[in-house]
């Protein structure tokens, strides 16, 4: 069955997304529009899209499902719109630019009925499922550490960090949601440190170019955070699960960013992943033919509001913990 999409927003990701739905078989129609009409125009020559003046317009297209990748200040609002159409949609992480809003939109959207996805890749990327499959077969025992890692090799415009929410509203949600995914355990306290020696915007702004996070997970597993936007040797994502009776390691791959200097080792051999796009190529395709065949009712979203409402609380909590030099509760913050 052919699809209809609708794509809003197509700065970095978005345009990215562009080229990966022109490319699914599933996707026969993409119609387009960003604030920037400049981008509208190019990128709907570039993949053959149709252009929309207005979100309202694009709505009205008759899509059957819309991709949000706009800004995050403006995700909640166009979810909202799109969910109240009864238009299922894609949007990209983070649901909301902070925790209450977060948990407020989720109620609204729940009240409409329609699916939504967000856009948490590392779930789709095989490594991580293979990760997640080890823990669910009980080949690792009981689990006592978890390791997350994501470190930008260069951080994004200043403009971008202003509205971004922050290193933990941006960054480091991929990492508490991996960790919930990969343990299924919730988390229960967050302690998180930060530091800036990179450009002072992020200072100005209230955030840091540098953090360590230790959340305390219900299960008992401690998850040990780690997240940089000055990552000289590359984009650097890893994941390590640790159990009483086994251990398994995903991103660990050739491109991993690391020069190991132990003697008479050449892994890992390089290249290094330049961005999160070539490192999460397959996992951006995957996660989007999920969504077309969640437009068309064929499976649940695989990763719902109410899971990036839980990242959202622990995005909350880290960044409370970050202000006040403490550990801090996840039932805190809900309060
Ligand atoms: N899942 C991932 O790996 C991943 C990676 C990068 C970015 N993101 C998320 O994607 C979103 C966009 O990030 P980016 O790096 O592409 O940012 P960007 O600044 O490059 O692009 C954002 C685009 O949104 C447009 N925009 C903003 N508000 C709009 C509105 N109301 N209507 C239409 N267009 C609007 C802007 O004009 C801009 O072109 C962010 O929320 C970010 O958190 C996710």
């Amino acid at each position: 069955m052919g699809t209809s999409l609708g794509l809003i927003g197509l700065g970095r990701i978005g345009a990215f997304h562009a080229d990966t739905l022109a490319a699914l078989d599933s996707v026969d129609r993409l119609v387009v529009t960003d604030e920037r009409t400049e981008l509208t125009t190019t990128v709907a020559a570039k993949y053959g899209a149709q252009t929309a003046a207005s979100i309202t317009e694009l709505l009205d297209s008759d899509i059957d499902g819309v991709v949000i990748a706009a800004a995050t200040p403006a995700h909640a609002e166009l979810t909202l719109a799109a969910a109240r159409r009864g238009i299922p949609v894609f949007c990209e992480k983070p649901i909301a630019s902070s925790a209450t809003e977060s948990a407020e939109v989720a109620r609204a959207i729940e009240a409409t009925g329609t699916a939504v996805q967000v856009g948490y890749q590392r779930r789709f990327d095989l490594a991580f499922q293979g990760a997640k499959a080890a823990v669910d077969n009980g080949d690792l025992g009981w689990l006592h550490t978890v390791r997350s890692t994501t470190m930008d090799p260069a951080p994004p415009p200043m403009d971008y960090i202003a509205g971004s929410g922050g290193l933990f509203r941006d960054c480091a949600v991929h990492d508490f949601d991996i960790v919930r995914w990969i343990t299924g355990q919730e988390a229960v306290s967050v302690f998180a440190t930060g530091s800036n020696q990179g450009d002072p915007g992020f200072a100005a702004v209230g955030d840091v170019d540098t953090a360590a996070v230790v959340v305390t997970m219900s299960g008992g597993t401690l998850a040990v955070i780690s997240n940089a936007r000055y990552n000289g040797r590359g984009y650097d994502c890893r994941l390590e699960v640790h159990g009483s009776e086994d251990t398994v390691a995903a991103g660990w791959d050739s491109g991993a960013p690391l020069r190991n200097v132990d003697p008479n080792t050449t892994f890992p051999e390089g290249p290094a992943h330049n961005f999160f796009m070539d490192r999460f190529i397959d996992a951006y395709r995957a996660e989007l033919s999920a969504f077309v065949d969640v437009v068309h009712g064929d499976i649940e979203s695989p990763c719902t509001v109410a899971d990036a409402v839980e990242v959202a609380w622990i995005a909350e909590a880290a960044t409370m913990s970050l202000r006040t030099g403490g550990p801090v509760t996840i039932a805190e913050v809900r309060s």
